[in-house]
């Protein structure tokens, strides 16, 4: 039997680095709100205003979203909680760079997207910046047929107050379409 519950968003959502420079130094602040608005390379992140990172997409106009593995969940725990407000995250991770655009990317994670601002949407007391994505790295190791195989990523899953990692396939996306045929 369904029970009616409180009106909050539960997850799980994949846990991941967003990057910025700021006064000239790579941020990187840990989020749950990204993903993908549409089948274009375009990803979102929402983040709050009076982070350090805000400042820096909104300085340079760029951000990364990093995909850390869960063997660095401590790592992104920390930048989590943590701001770059009081203290210098520069050198937790070693920082990357592409000519496409001015925002550092995580060389530890296995999958790092430097998007450039496209859109930018007020949302109470967050932003949600809208990025093109005009670069992207991945691990070779974490490579099969030229794409991320989310297996080999590992990346942290954030739900029930907790870090988890991913565990089988367990389907095929668009299997059932062959019933629509
Ligand atoms: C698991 C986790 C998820 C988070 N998700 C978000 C998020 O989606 N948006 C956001 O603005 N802050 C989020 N935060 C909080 C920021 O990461 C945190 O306030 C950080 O210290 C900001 O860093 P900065 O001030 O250096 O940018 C999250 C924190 C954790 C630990």
């Amino acid at each position: 039997m369904k029970k009616k519950i409180s009106n909050i968003p539960f997850g799980p959502y994949i846990g991941v680095l967003a990057g910025a420079m700021v006064n000239g130094k790579p941020n990187y602040a840990t989020l749950g709100a990204y993903g993908v608005v549409s089948q274009k390379p375009v990803l979102y992140i929402s983040l709050k205003n009076s982070h350090h990172t805000t400042s820096g997409v909104v300085e340079t106009g760029f951000f990364s979203v990093n995909i850390p593995s869960s063997d660095l969940v401590e790592k992104t725990d920390f930048c989590g909680c943590v701001s770059g407000n009081r203290t210098d995250k520069s050198s937790v991770f070693e920082s990357f760079y592409d000519e496409a655009g001015n925002a550092p990317m995580v060389r530890e994670c296995p999958v790092n997207y430097l998007c450039k601002v496209i859109q930018t949407i007020p949302m109470f007391d967050f932003t949600m910046f809208i990025g093109e994505i005009v670069a992207v790295y991945a691990d070779e190791k974490c490579l099969e047929n030229e794409r991320p195989n989310a297996l080999k990523v590992d990346p942290i899953i954030l739900m029930d107050s907790g870090y988890y990692n991913l565990k089988d396939r367990i389907g095929l996306v668009f299997k059932a379409c062959n019933l629509d045929k």
